[in-house]
């Protein structure tokens, strides 16, 4: 595996990264009080992104597309392959990671929690940074899963931004 994969997400502080209905009111609510969360310099050093496909659903209804520039590979084992020309549709991890070699990408942002747990069980992520957002929401998506073994991390940094958001940096311990 040439290439190197981080997350970057955010998190209720009840570990929930969207409602169980995929709403995320919670956070676009709050977000912009935060301040700089370090997205837009993270995105630029990033060249490919993998989206699972619920992520790419709802990145569909922001009116926008904010992955210009970037090669965008989505998850799934129901979309069409031929569902928006500006995707290619994986059926397996292992076609992702087949196709992510071949286009020789380099830097991955992998998104979505299905994803997350998807990448940390086939031991293709990096790198963390979670940003957690005061709030309780009850219940929803978590944002990690069942794993086979436990999975050891290296804490690079902790920042405190605006309103009381956390944000904070791990590398996986290979
Ligand atoms: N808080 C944040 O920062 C943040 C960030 C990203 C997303 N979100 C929210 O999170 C929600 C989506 O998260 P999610 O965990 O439900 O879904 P997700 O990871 O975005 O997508 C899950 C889907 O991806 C496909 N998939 C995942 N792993 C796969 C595998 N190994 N092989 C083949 N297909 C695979 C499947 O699609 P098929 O069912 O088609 O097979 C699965 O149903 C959305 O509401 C989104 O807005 C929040």
């Amino acid at each position: 595996m040439s290439f190197h994969a981080a997350v970057f997400i955010a998190v209720s502080l009840d570990g929930f990264i969207a409602r169980p209905d995929g709403a995320i009111d919670w956070l676009t609510e709050r977000g912009e009080r935060a301040g700089d969360t370090g997205y837009d310099e993270f995105m630029a050093a990033i060249d490919t992104v993998v989206l699972g496909r619920k992520t790419f659903e709802k990145v569909l209804t922001f009116g926008f597309w904010p992955y210009a520039g970037k090669q965008v590979e989505v998850l799934s084992t129901t979309l069409p392959t031929d569902v928006d020309e500006r995707v290619i549709v994986h059926r397996t991890v292992d076609g992702l990671v087949e196709t992510l070699n071949d286009r020789g990408a380099k830097r991955i942002y992998a998104d979505g929690g299905r994803i997350v747990q998807t990448f940390l069980r086939a031991g293709l992520l990096n790198e963390l940074t979670i940003t957690t957002v005061p709030v309780l929401i009850g219940q929803g998506i978590p944002l990690f899963g069942a794993l086979d073994a436990d999975i050891a991390l290296t804490h690079n940094a902790t920042r405190t931004l605006n309103e009381g958001f956390v944000q904070s940096d791990y590398t996986i311990r290979r």
